[in-house]
């Protein structure tokens, strides 16, 4: 076990210097000894909390852009930013995102708390954020715990209490390791070390600057940690999606409720997500009017897109149904689009696969 009181200062003093020369270099980090835009610390957590570096970059660089301070993107409508986010999935981050902004920019006069506390009470901000905007943005010495964290503390004591039960456990031990100084630097140093270093499968302790340190290492058991729950099996749910196009290629759109999975996102409009499989005449016989039916409309069925959500799996049959008599064609809160202008719309990626799908099988 790592003794405490004479190790928490080599421990940090070992991970600072090693950050010192392999930071990475990512578009939301200061040079060395430059304190980073509070307004780029948030944006950056925010997009990170469920995605990758590499994903972030190319988002952050064009947030940024398109709102250079937290002002732009308060009076920015909520529609833009949601389009803007497009592509990065779990969209009540982008509503968060835009709720967070018009507080900072009319309660805080622009200016983001430094007092994790304060910081806990915006929008979208939760305790792992709070503590890596306070840490990295403000110098505070807050305790930092992401996925990479929870993977190289419970390594180094070698927790055998499996997650999330333990998540309690690794923040104690976490606290009793961050330094007074440079808590933002540490945080993200370990942030690195979980990227590049030590990874769930393989890692390369011989690089590693708190080898010594590390119980695992010594036991060589470091791909056990962290212990995890055994997995729910996801259930999978089914529809069958439409894809309404007019004789002048406009397809029609509708948009999801504020509430809830992709809320305020546009779709393509579909049957309930469900369980049991429904037939797709059964859809179009449930989902349109008996006049529709009646009508001379060529239907197509197209090949099944699947799709992976936090708590299910879900298979959506699309069915291309060619509009004729557009006259007499009458939908609720939708609207027309032609696809090439689809990048304008907030379209969750899921409903860019089912674009895809139809436009790929058309050529
Ligand atoms: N993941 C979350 N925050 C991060 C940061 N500041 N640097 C690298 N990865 C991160």
């Amino acid at each position: 076990m790592i003794e405490q009181k004479l190790s928490q200062k080599s421990f940090s003093t070992a991970i600072l210097n090693w950050y010192d020369k392999h930071a990475r270099r990512l578009p939301w980090r200061s040079p060395p000894g430059e304190r980073p835009d509070p307004y780029h610390v948030w944006l950056s957590e925010i997009m990170l909390q469920q995605t990758t570096v590499v994903t972030v970059g190319p988002y952050f660089d064009k947030f940024l852009t398109l709102w250079p301070t937290v002002h732009d993107m308060a009076a920015a409508p909520l529609d833009d930013i949601l389009t803007a986010w497009a592509g990065l999935g779990y969209y009540a981050r982008a509503r968060n995102l835009h709720k967070c902004a018009i507080a900072i920019s009319e309660e805080f006069n622009g200016h983001f708390p430094k007092d994790r506390d304060q910081l806990l009470s915006l929008p979208g901000i939760g305790p792992y954020t709070a503590a890596a905007i306070a840490a990295i943005a403000f110098d505070k010495s807050e305790v930092v715990v992401d996925g990479n964290i929870e993977r190289i503390v419970s390594r180094l004591y070698r927790i055998d209490m499996p997650l999330p039960a333990a998540k309690k456990k690794i923040t104690v031990r976490a606290a009793e390791l961050t330094p007074l100084q440079r808590a933002g630097d540490y945080a993200q140093a370990l942030m690195d070390i979980g990227a590049t270093i030590c990874s769930p499968r393989a890692p390369t302790c011989v690089i590693c600057p708190v080898a010594d340190f590390c119980n695992a290492r010594t036991a060589e058991d470091m791909e056990r940690y962290p212990v995890k729950a055994p997995k729910k099996v996801k259930p999978t749910r089914r529809a069958v999606i439409f894809w309404l196009e007019r004789e002048d290629g406009f397809v029609f759109l509708r948009r999801r409720e504020e509430k809830g999975l992709l809320g305020g996102m546009m779709e393509f409009p579909s049957t309930e997500w469900q369980e049991e499989t429904i037939p797709v005449e059964t859809a179009i016989k449930n989902f349109f009017s008996n006049d529709f039916q009646k009508r001379e409309n060529r239907i197509t069925e197209k090949a099944m897109v699947r799709h992976t959500f936090t708590h299910f799996h879900l298979e959506l049959q699309p069915v291309v149904i060619s509009i004729k008599e557009m006259d007499k064609f009458v939908l609720p809160h939708g609207q027309w689009a032609e696809p090439r202008e689809f990048g304008r719309y907030a379209l969750p990626t899921l409903m860019t696969k089912v674009a895809r799908i139809v436009i790929k099988d058309r050529d």
